[in-house]
């Protein structure tokens, strides 16, 4: 590290506190300390195990000289105690000889160095109490750092948190802002064909227009749609139906995109009633964003298989297409908002990739599940549905 913190070493300026219950050693470590160069330290003393804890838990002092014995308790208990309450000073524990077992276990207890009392000489002891300062500098300041870097991540994550936000309400404002225009347009679309006073050309713009524009509508909805479901705003109206009736508005709403597509539709519906509760719009728009989808990855001249199987509790809607089929690395994403495998397609098929992320919420504000499955490029896409039955009557 290039900026290691430097001592102040100016007469007395280093403040050390020995905590040893024998006289003898503090007259024995003032003349050692009074010998080093320059006289940069202080010496201060204390006999007490519990002045001692309180000095270096309160930080009097620059560093702490700890002798193992100290009366009944040890300088070991002493460093573990102190550790416990946080300090931030550096401890060298004196013992008494050499003693491997006694220096590991110091070293264990947060001792930051340990010096033989016997031969301890004044270039020894300045050179472990500097060593200890600038090495406790240093870690309080890489400590210092990633405090500073934290706070800073977690500003630049409040911000971005802010950020979202606000970009879901823009979302929902753009879809607002977008739709208001839209029902005017669509109202003087259905005057002039009401009017039916035009030519064939001013008839197919007009039919143009309409198409277009409904299109538009559809758009802006689901965007809408997005901004109800990131924000929570997302409701139901539930009321009892049957799945035959859900099926065939589906199959009306698509009707128009699966002739255009040229596929065939076939469907496998029990006649008997299926009856759940839920919200008619929205399951009707579950089974038709499913639809679409098919008759937008099909070829012309391919299938869609609709089947419906009651089970109790339980009724299971299978939607499956002849089309261009799905890796399997994209299935586990294809339900997230805005994904889409393939964004190159022909742009009037285009959307926003946000279709099956609200089928999915959808079907699980119901209370049911929808998975995909394909066996890759090519073969085909199924999706299937399970929604809870009220009763199957
Ligand atoms: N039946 C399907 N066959 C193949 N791919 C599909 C099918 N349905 C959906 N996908 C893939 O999943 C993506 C997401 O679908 P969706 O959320 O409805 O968005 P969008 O229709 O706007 O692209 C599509 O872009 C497409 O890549
Ligand atoms: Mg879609």
């Amino acid at each position: 590290m290039g900026t290691e913190p430097k001592l102040d070493l100016s007469s007395g300026s280093i403040r050390v506190l020995l905590i040893d219950d024998d006289e003898d050693d503090r007259f024995l470590t003032e003349e050692r300390l009074g010998d080093v160069p320059g006289r940069p330290y202080t010496l201060d003393w204390t006999p007490h195990y519990a002045e001692g804890l309180e000095a270096i838990c309160t930080g009097t002092h620059d560093a702490y000289l700890l002798d193992f014995r100290l009366g009944a308790r040890t300088g070991i208990e002493l460093l573990r105690e102190s550790r416990a309450r946080g300090r931030a000073a550096p401890v060298i524990l004196l013992t008494g000889q050499a003693h491997s077992q006694t220096d590991l276990e110091a070293l264990d207890a947060g001792a930051d160095d340990y010096l033989e009392k016997a031969g301890l000489t004044s270039a020894l002891l300045d050179r472990a109490i500097r060593y200890a300062l600038v090495q406790s500098r240093a870690a309080a300041e890489l400590e210092r750092k990633v405090r500073e870097r934290t706070d800073e991540l977690a500003r630049v994550n409040e911000a971005l948190r802010e950020a979202d936000r606000r970009k879901d309400e823009f979302l929902a404002l753009l879809a607002h802002e977008l739709r208001n225009p839209l029902t005017p347009i669509l109202n003087a679309l259905e005057i002039l064909r009401l009017a039916n006073d035009s030519g064939d050309t001013v008839r197919r713009q007009r039919e143009r227009m309409e198409r277009q524009v409904a299109q538009l509508k559809r758009l802006v909805e689901d965007l809408l749609d997005v901004s109800r479901i990131t924000t929570g705003k997302l409701r139901l109206a539930p009321e009892r139906l049957t799945i035959q009736e859900l099926i065939d508005s589906a199959v009306d709403m698509s009707r128009s995109q699966l002739e255009a597509a040229k596929l065939e539709l076939v469907l496998n519906v029990p006649a008997e009633q299926v009856v759940l509760t839920g919200d008619r719009v929205r399951l009707t728009q579950v089974l038709c964003n499913v639809l679409n989808n098919a008759a937008k990855f099909t070829e012309p001249g391919g299938r869609v298989f609709v089947s419906v199987a009651p089970h109790p509790g339980r009724v299971t809607v299978t939607i499956r297409d002849t089309g261009v089929g799905i890796a399997e690395s994209v299935l586990p994403q294809l339900f997230g908002l805005f994904t889409q495998v393939d964004r190159t397609l022909s742009r009037s098929q285009s959307g926003l990739g946000i279709g099956l992320a609200l089928v999915r919420r959808l079907v699980e504000m119901h209370g049911g599940t929808v998975t995909a499955h394909s066996d890759g490029p090519g073969t085909g896409a199924t999706f299937t549905i399970h929604l809870p039955v009220t009763r199957a009557a």
